[in-house]
């Protein structure tokens, strides 16, 4: 792509400064995309920053937000919504909570509700004013398998993840007409810091066999193919196993999988 850098397409991406969202930095950076980062964790975002710009030339931005804050979601929305060139927004911020509910933290279950489901509202809707004078965009939001399933120690994340996807196609209908598509990407487990993320209080994944982990570079190359070239698809499940897994998981035998996916969680 060759764009003068006022004129670049920009991207958004929440949740940038680790993981699946460090890698849609670095897949966007390389086509030539100019790029928000928005994180609560600066010193990181300095450093993805740093990289992308001695990596693939590439202009980028830092935006300091906590999207457990209404506040400053609002804020982020406003900007987002004023943006000129706004190709990409990218709803990826995310956390798991490794407790059983009568032993949760009620504040930090509502900060998820708040992270993935209120952000992704707000923000989804923020991209598409700016989105919908060019009747181009692409929203993708980052669900995962957790939107298929139900189980124990991740109530308000099944739950939350179940509203992204379902969400993500309802938007789809309604703004089709402008040029702007949806992806609800619904990865199963990916290799990153998620799993060791304080929030999880230690939850024990070893034994979570080698083949069902996914790396977040093939994750993210999948989720903008599919999106680019499937003109209908919404819900974009990453990789052949779990593409079946989804299958099995919502058919008649799902409830013989579930323990595949369980996470053994301290009480
Ligand atoms: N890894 C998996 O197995 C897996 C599977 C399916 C779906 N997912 C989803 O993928 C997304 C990305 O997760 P990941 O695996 O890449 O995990 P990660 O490496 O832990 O990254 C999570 C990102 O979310 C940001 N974040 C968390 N809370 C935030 C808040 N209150 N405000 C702003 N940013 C916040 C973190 O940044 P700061 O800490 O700097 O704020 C970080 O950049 C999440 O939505 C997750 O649910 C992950």
């Amino acid at each position: 792509m060759s764009h003068s850098p006022l004129s670049r397409p920009t991207a958004v991406i929440t949740g940038a400064s680790s993981g699946i969202g460090a890698a849609f930095a670095n897949q966007l950076a390389a086509e030539g995309f100019r790029l928000i980062l928005v994180a609560r964790n600066q010193e990181k975002l300095r450093q993805l920053q740093e990289h992308l710009r001695q990596q693939y030339q590439a202009e980028s931005e830092i935006m300091i937000a906590d999207l457990s804050d209404t506040g400053q979601t609002r804020q982020l929305a406003e900007k987002i919504a004023g943006l000129e060139n706004l190709e990409y927004m990218i709803n990826n911020a995310g956390f798991g909570l490794g407790k059983r509910f009568p032993n949760a933290d009620v504040e930090a279950e509502t900060n998820m509700i708040r992270v993935h489901c209120e952000a992704t509202v707000r923000l989804s809707h923020a991209a598409v004013q700016a989105m919908r004078p060019h009747k181009k965009g692409y929203i993708i939001n980052v669900a995962s398998m957790a939107a298929f399933l139900t189980g124990p120690g991740a109530a308000d994340y099944c739950a939350t993840k179940a509203f992204i996807r379902s969400f993500s196609h309802s938007i789809q209908a309604d703004i089709q007409e402008h040029g702007i598509r949806v992806q609800a990407l619904c990865p199963g487990f990916v290799r990153t810091n998620f799993h060791f993320a304080p929030t999880m209080f230690g939850s024990d994944v070893s034994g979570i066999p080698d083949f069902l982990w996914l790396k977040s570079d093939r994750v993210v190359r999948g989720s903008l193919r599919s999106l680019r070239r499937h003109r209908l698809r919404v819900t974009y499940i990453p990789s052949l196993r779990y593409k079946l897994a989804y299958y099995l998981i919502t058919g008649p035998l799902g409830c013989l999988l579930i323990p595949l996916f369980g996470v053994r969680l301290k009480r």
